[in-house]
C-alpha cells in the first residue's frame, strides 16, 4: 500500500507542536541536568522526555517505521531502508538550560535513504520550519523562496569558534582563512537553527567539522528543497548512517567555499 505522506507530516507536525508545549511549560520546573561523553555535553530530563513522547507516538502509529534517535532507546540502525524518522529531540540543549531559548526540536523523516519530510521547530519564537521533498520549504505558512548565490567576501557563515582556535583535534587553519574572508560569522549553538537561517538567508552557509545525522538531517532536505547544497567539507555527499563534518550553503558559496578555501581537511574518525 502506497505510504500516504500526507497524513505522516499532519501527524508529526501535530506531535512536534505538542512536544514544544511540554518544553515550554518544563521553564517553570527543575531541570534534571546530566552530561554524556564530557562535561559540557549536557542531556536533561526534557532531552530524553521528549525522545521518549516521539518514540510512543511513532510505534504507536506506524509500528513499522523505524528510528534513529540522540538520546537512549532507538533502533540500532545499519542500513537505510524503509522510513526512518531521525529525531533529536532539542537541539542546542546547553542554549535550553542557559538562556531557554535558540534550541529547537528537530526531525528528519527518510524513505530509502531520501528526504521526504524536515522539521525544525524553534519553540520559543513558534516558527516551524517546515521542507517536504518536492514540495517546497516553509516557515510556519509562508513559503520560503529559492536561495540565490553569493560570494565569500559578501556571507555571513554559521561557525563555531573552537573550529578555529587551538584544539587537539583539529588545525585551526583550515577554517581560518575563510574565517578572515567572510564578511562575518555567527555562532548560535544549535545546527538545526543555523541550517534553518541558512534556508531563511539569515546565515549564507553553516559549517560544523562534527555533527551526528539527527543534527542535520531535517536541516538537510529543508535546505535542498530551496536549491541550497549540504556536503560533508570534503565536497562528499553525506552519509545518514555517520557522524562527520558538514558544509551546508548556498549554491555558488558552497562551491566556492570547496574550490577555494578546503584544503588538507581529513574527516576526524573519533
Ligand atoms: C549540538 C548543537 C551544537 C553543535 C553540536 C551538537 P545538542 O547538539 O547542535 O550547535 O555544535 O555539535 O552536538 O547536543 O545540543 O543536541
Ligand atoms: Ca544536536
Ligand atoms: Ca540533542
Amino acid at each position: 500500500m502506497a505510504l500516504k505522506w500526507n497524513e505522516i507530516e499532519s501527524y508529526a507536525k501535530d506531535w512536534v507542536k505538542e512536544a514544544g508545549e511540554s518544553i515550554k511549560a518544563s521553564f517553570q520546573k527543575k531541570l534534571t541536568v546530566q552530561t554524556k561523553s564530557n562535561e559540557n555535553d549536557l542531556v536533561t530530563n526534557m532531552d530524553k522526555e521528549t525522545e521518549q513522547f516521539f518514540i510512543g507516538k511513532i510505534r504507536n502509529t506506524f509500528p513499522e517505521h523505524r528510528i534513529m534517535g540522540e538520546e537512549e532507546e532507538h533502533d540500532q540502525l545499519t542500513d537505510l531502508k524503509g522510513v526512518i524518522w531521525i529525531i533529536d529531540p532539542i537541539d542546542g540543549t546547553m542554549n535550553f538550560i542557559h538562556q531557554q531559548r535558540n534550541f529547537a526540536i528537530s526531525i528528519g523523516i527518510y524513505e530509502n535513504g531520501i528526504g521526504k519530510i524536515g522539521l525544525i521547530y524553534d519553540v520559543v519564537h513558534d516558527e516551524l520550519y517546515c521542507g517536504i521533498k518536492g514540495r517546497g520549504a516553509y516557515v510556519n505558512e509562508t513559503k520560503l523562496p529559492k536561495l540565490n548565490g553569493v560570494a565569500v567576501k559578501k556571507a555571513i557563515v554559521g561557525v563555531n569558534a573552537t573550529w578555529v582556535t587551538e584544539n587537539d583535534k583539529i588545525d585551526p587553519a583550515i577554517l581560518g582563512r575563510l574565517v578572515k574572508d567572510v564578511r562575518g560569522t555567527r555562532s548560535y549553538g544549535s545546527a538545526a537553527i543555523e541550517m534553518a537561517y541558512v534556508a531563511t538567508g539569515r546565515v549564507d552557509a553553516y559549517i560544523s567539522l562534527r555533527l551526528a545525522p539527527w543534527d542535520y538531517a531535517a536541516g538537510a532536505i529543508i535546505v535542498e528543497e530551496l536549491g541550497g547544497v549540504i556536503t560533508k567539507l570534503t565536497g562528499a555527499p553525506i552519509n545518514l548512517l555517520e557522524k562527520s563534518s558538514i558544509l551546508v550553503a548556498k549554491p555558488d558559496l558552497h562551491k566556492e567555499i570547496i574550490d577555494h578555501y578546503v584544503t588538507n581537511f581529513k574527516e576526524q574518525t573519533k
